[in-house]
């Protein structure tokens, strides 16, 4: 069968890793969330206290750094850090190493690699844009900022009981802010892309959209 590539790039809280996980498996076909390889990066470096600048440093560190991804489940060395690295500490901290582009060039590598051996979804911020400009499909999933503070909200409440909605939409705000506005790679969609307004639709109705976009682009 003919390889498949299938970007979708969106805002935190847009629901693009559900989606692409849930298209992945109804597809039969590899799925990798590029956000994971930030918040792993991310965190490692700030355990070891890098500062998200020092280049050098963060270059020498990259290089002996192994990143593991089976079945889905994502692995630094031995250990398996697909929970942990779900924490949305941990997504800031991944926001703030992302605008590293030593960072960004070895998470690229990465995706590349994998993109390479077969049919694939992957999801992020520049996938449709910058690392697989030649995707078969782009999608961009995005939201009012309300209602992804109110997902957010969602999933955290069960963890983090005492953590407030305004709590959530600030942290929102700021990782769109600082998504957006960076030089290198900002979040935006691709000329391309397909935009799906997701705000006022469950995750089965944004799915089949997607699959139905799918089914038409052959
Ligand atoms: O999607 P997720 O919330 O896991 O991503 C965490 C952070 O990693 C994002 O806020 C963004 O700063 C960074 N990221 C990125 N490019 C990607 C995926 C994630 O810069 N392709």
């Amino acid at each position: 069968a003919k390889k498949i590539k299938i970007a979708i790039d969106g805002p935190a809280g847009s629901g693009k890793s559900t989606i692409a996980e849930k298209l992945a498996n109804i597809l039969k076909i590899n799925y990798l969330n590029s956000g994971a390889l930030y918040r792993i990066i991310g965190y490692y470096l700030n355990e070891q206290k890098v500062d998200p600048q020092d280049s050098k440093n963060i270059e020498n560190i990259l290089e002996k750094l192994n990143i593991e991804i089976k079945n889905n489940h994502y692995f630094l060395g031995e250990k398996d850090v697909t929970t942990i690295i779900k924490d949305s500490k941990i997504g800031d901290l991944a926001s703030l190493y992302s605008r590293n582009n030593i960072i960004r060039e070895k998470v690229n590598e990465i995706i590349k690699k994998i993109a390479e051996k077969g049919s694939i979804v992957v999801d992020g911020r520049d996938i449709g844009t910058v690392v697989l400009p030649e995707s078969d499909l782009k999608i961009y999933l995005t939201a009012s900022i309300e209602e992804r503070a109110k997902r957010r909200w969602g999933e955290e409440k069960g963890k983090k009981p005492n953590i407030s909605f305004t709590e959530i939409l600030e942290e929102i705000k700021n990782r769109d802010y600082n998504d957006s506005n960076r030089s290198i790679a900002p979040l935006k969609p691709a000329r391309d892309a397909i935009i799906i307004d997701t705000t006022n639709l469950s995750i089965e109705e944004v799915l089949q959209k997607v699959l139905k976009i799918v089914e038409e682009s052959g």
